[in-house]
């Protein structure tokens, strides 16, 4: 279990993380759940159920495709069923698969991009909305990057620029609804090994060799000179996602060491 920092902060709230079952997404999940929330971890991994184990209490897990509206809709649905509703969805799934120069992306390479680091936001954004509605308001958190500026993974950079895209024009829909819809930017975060891999066929040594490249410019980008870690991500996550932050929205919030992306 997730220590909790500010015991109590979500009690009474249901939140739904997605890609909970490492990571980033992890993170957020076990630390709200530490915090009082009712949370469903969502993934496409079938550990994600050891993973919400972990929280204890009351939190629960669903396997689910984010990438298919069918997976999205399902998600939310599983949520209002077994909570008895949906006040906070914090969209996490994403990541950028292979790190290359533009000239060397394949065109089925460059739409996997934007399967895994636009549509499960675009899709959960939408399949939430009736659930937000039917609790009179809640709060959408959408995990950004700052590689909206940044080399070697143009096509998940533009994933990521439509991410803050839907974050501000939906906040701008949305808030006469009592619906917040927020974002972070992370940086460059250290992480343990990964058990689900970004790239299935693991990285060639060529690969490698721009992934060293990038991880450089990222190093340079950031005012601080240095990664961040997985908790000084989920700790702004879960600021925007509490009623603390409850005169912010449409706000994409760089978290990257001085890096604006
Ligand atoms: N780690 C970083 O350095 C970094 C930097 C900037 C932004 N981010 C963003 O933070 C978020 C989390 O990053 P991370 O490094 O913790 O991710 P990760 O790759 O370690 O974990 C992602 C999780 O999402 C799940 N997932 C992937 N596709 C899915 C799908 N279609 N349906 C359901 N679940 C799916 C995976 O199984 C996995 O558990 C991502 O959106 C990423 O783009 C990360």
């Amino acid at each position: 279990m997730s220590a909790a920092v500010f015991p109590g902060r979500f009690a009474g709230k249901v939140l739904v993380v997605t890609g909970a079952a490492q990571g980033i997404g992890r993170a957020v999940a076990l630390r709200a759940a530490a915090e009082g929330g009712r949370v469903l971890f969502v993934d496409r991994a079938d550990f994600v159920t050891e993973v919400a184990a972990e929280a204890g209490g009351e939190a629960a897990a669903v396997t689910a495709d984010l990438e298919t509206w069918q997976g999205a809709e399902a998600a939310m649905g599983h949520a209002a069923d077994r909570f008895g509703g949906v006040d906070i969805l914090i969209n996490n799934v994403g990541g950028a698969i292979r790190m290359r120069p533009f000239a060397a992306f394949e065109p089925d390479q460059i739409d996997a991009e934007i399967r895994r680091s636009l549509m499960p936001t675009l899709y959960c954004c939408r399949a939430v909305l009736p659930h937000l509605a039917a609790r009179g308001g809640g709060t959408i958190v959408n995990v950004s990057s700052n590689a909206t500026r940044g080399i070697h993974r143009v096509p998940y950079s533009a994933a990521k620029g439509g991410v803050n895209a839907i974050t501000q024009s939906l906040a701008m829909e949305l808030a006469g609804q009592n619906i917040r819809v927020v974002a972070t930017a992370p940086g460059g975060t250290e992480a343990p090994p990964r058990r689900i891999p970004r790239n299935a066929e693991g990285d060639s040594p060529r690969e490698q060799a721009w992934m060293a490249e990038v991880v450089d410019q990222v190093r340079q980008s950031a005012f601080m000179h240095r990664y961040g870690s997985i908790e000084e991500q989920a700790a702004p996550i879960l600021f925007l996602a509490s009623d603390e932050a409850s005169y912010i929205t449409g706000t994409v919030l760089p978290v990257a060491g001085g890096d604006l992306g």
